[in-house]
């Protein structure tokens, strides 16, 4: 039996993962974040499940690694927030729910796309408020316009489908090769050509920042930019300066660069000390959503899944199938 420690626990989650979720897996809730405040929570665990915003750098890792804890198991796709170096070197594994309903995530971009063009959000408000004046509200159709998915992974192929649905014209950017359907192009010419830009590439050092001031310029005035892979892809400042220039014409965030002081919480009686994202949020023509992408019921069973699966594996001595290598 191991015992394992589910941080940044939501009450959506327990039913997931009740305690006694398999015969070798005890899960021990807790709502914190582990980071290296909250380490000292894992004292007696053999394992952490962590989400997107847990802190796993080299200090939390060595501090894991001195109570014992052999695994690191994240329930989600991307891993930038895990000191992989770290982690191989302490003798810690970490594994991921390396895919889980592609489409949830895509379908919310879209979801996106369509409430900043036809302004669905603002619809009802006015219309609760017997405001039936179409002024505000004028929107552009889709089909025919020109779509551009940066990183044609699981969930950039996912949305490439949809938008090609729909009658886009779709152009793909993606650091490996891409057989398929669809049309591939470097960055700087999806950039330029793009009516719709979306993200889907994972952070890492050569994406931080992949779409910068110099990136802006490149773009159609006017185009609209969508992000729901991780915040740090865009610069958030230059990006600021492209709303406020009216370069950049629409902007749908489902992630932001410093979303860990912020998401998955209940903030409302707290002042917003997160000038850069007061900012961001003021402006009439930004979508930003917490972090939702993956919420759905599909996508948190085969999160759940996966996820004891991993846990059980490495209760029984099992090679982990979902194990993160060093070189992904
Ligand atoms: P994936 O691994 O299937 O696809 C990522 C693609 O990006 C690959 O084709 C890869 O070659 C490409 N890529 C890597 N570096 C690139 C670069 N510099 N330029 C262009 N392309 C590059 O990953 P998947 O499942 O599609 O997920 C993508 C990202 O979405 C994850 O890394 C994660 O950060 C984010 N995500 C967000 C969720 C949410 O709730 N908002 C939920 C799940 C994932």
């Amino acid at each position: 039996m191991i015992k394992v420690g589910f941080f940044s626990s939501q009450e959506y989650e327990r039913a997931f993962f009740p305690g006694q979720a398999r015969d070798d897996v005890s899960i021990t809730h807790f709502e914190q974040a582990l980071n290296a405040r909250t380490v000292t929570l894992c004292q007696g665990l053999d394992a952490v499940c962590v989400f997107v915003n847990d802190e796993l750098d080299r200090t939390v890792l060595e501090r894991l690694s001195v109570v014992g804890v052999r695994l690191v198991a994240l329930r989600c796709a991307g891993f930038n927030n895990v000191d992989l170096n770290a982690a191989r070197r302490l003798g810690i594994q970490v594994c991921r729910v390396p895919s889980y309903s592609p489409e949830a995530v895509a379908e919310h971009c879209l979801a996106l796309i369509l409430t900043l063009n036809r302004r669905t959000h603002k619809a009802y408000n006015r219309v609760r408020e017997d405001n039936f004046d179409l002024n505000g509200l004028l929107g552009f159709n889709l089909h025919g316009k020109t779509a551009g998915i940066v990183g044609c992974g699981q969930i950039g192929h996912a949305l490439a489908r949809i938008l090609a649905g729909f009658g886009c014209r779709v152009l793909v950017s993606d650091a490996q090769p891409q057989q398929g359907d669809f049309e591939q192009v470097e960055l700087s010419r999806l950039l330029a050509e793009s009516d719709i830009i979306s993200l889907h590439c994972p952070l890492s050092d050569d994406t931080f920042h992949l779409i910068g001031e110099a990136q802006f310029k490149q773009m159609k005035d006017g185009a609209m930019l969508i992000n729901t892979s991780r915040g740090a892809l865009i610069d958030t400042r230059a990006c600021i300066d492209a709303l406020k220039s009216r370069k950049l014409g629409y902007l749908g965030l489902d992630v932001y660069e410093q979303e860990s002081d912020l998401f998955f919480r209940d903030l409302r009686d707290t002042i917003q000390l997160d000038d850069v994202f007061a900012r961001l949020i003021s402006f009439p023509n930004v979508l930003v959503t917490g972090h939702q992408g993956f919420f759905t019921r599909e996508a948190l069973q085969e999160i759940a899944n996966t996820t004891l699966d991993s846990l059980e594996a490495f209760a029984t001595g099992k090679p982990l199938a979902t194990r993160v290598a060093l070189d992904q």
